[in-house]
């Protein structure tokens, strides 16, 4: 039997993370896990209990305490539950867009999450989307991705996920948000949003899904 390895994807919003790695995923029959799941958790739970996003310790203890239950579906997207209701939508709203950088770049708050992720992720034969997961949360995957694409392709796919959730934004304020949360992830000072120095770099903007998907799985197969 073909010994399962540890896959990271990372690179900016609208590069095409998510999913380009369910599909590796299902492809090899992996685990997909999006980290940024747990980074808009606990964004979310502050947005609906009012806390103030200067206020650290207080997003800290969200991040140490909360409950994120993940199942994944039929078609391989993951359904996010806490304390049972379903928040996948709402972890994806334009609120917490504008708030997630502010709480990811809190060290304790990375550590709280980092520790969750390499628990998950230790297990192999698992494909992690993020920002840090070569760099941070697992430096020694066998398959390190740093997906990339222009600018205008990224806004352009963003604003079509958020219509396929019932959110409808001008593609200007689509781009001017990916723009400051890249802006945000790869300037802070704890894991910031680079490639690692064994990272493939492939850039999305002139391929299709497909394409991206089966040059990951041939270099996992190449390491078989
Ligand atoms: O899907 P998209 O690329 O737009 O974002 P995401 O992967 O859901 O991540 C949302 C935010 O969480 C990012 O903008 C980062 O601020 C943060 N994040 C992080 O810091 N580290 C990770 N490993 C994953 C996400």
């Amino acid at each position: 039997m073909v010994a399962k390895v540890q896959i990271a994807i990372d690179g900016p919003a609208g590069s095409g993370k998510s999913t380009v790695a369910r599909l590796v995923a299902k492809e090899l029959c992996y685990r997909y896990v999006d980290t940024g799941a747990w980074y808009r958790a606990v964004t979310l739970i502050a947005l609906r209990q009012g806390i103030n996003f200067d206020n650290q310790p207080a997003l800290n203890r969200l991040a140490k305490t909360m409950l994120l239950e993940v199942k994944t579906k039929g078609d391989g997207w993951p359904l996010y539950l806490l304390a049972g209701k379903d928040i996948s939508a709402a972890l994806r709203s334009p609120q917490v867009d504008d708030k997630v950088s502010q709480v990811a770049k809190i060290i304790t708050v990375r550590d709280q999450v980092s520790e969750k992720l390499r628990a998950i992720g230790n297990q192999k034969g698992v494909v992690m989307d993020g920002r840090d997961i070569g760099t941070v949360v697992l430096p020694d995957a066998e398959v390190k991705v740093f997906l990339t694409a222009d600018l205008a392709t990224r806004a352009k796919r963003r604003k079509r996920e958020l219509e396929s959730r019932g959110f409808s934004l001008p593609l200007s304020a689509v781009k001017e948000e990916i723009c400051q949360r890249d802006e945000k992830d790869s300037s802070r000072e704890v894991a910031p949003l680079m490639p690692a120095a064994d990272a493939y770099i492939i850039d999305t903007t002139n391929l299709t899904v497909d394409e991206v998907v089966a040059s990951i799985v041939a270099l996992v197969r190449g390491m078989e």
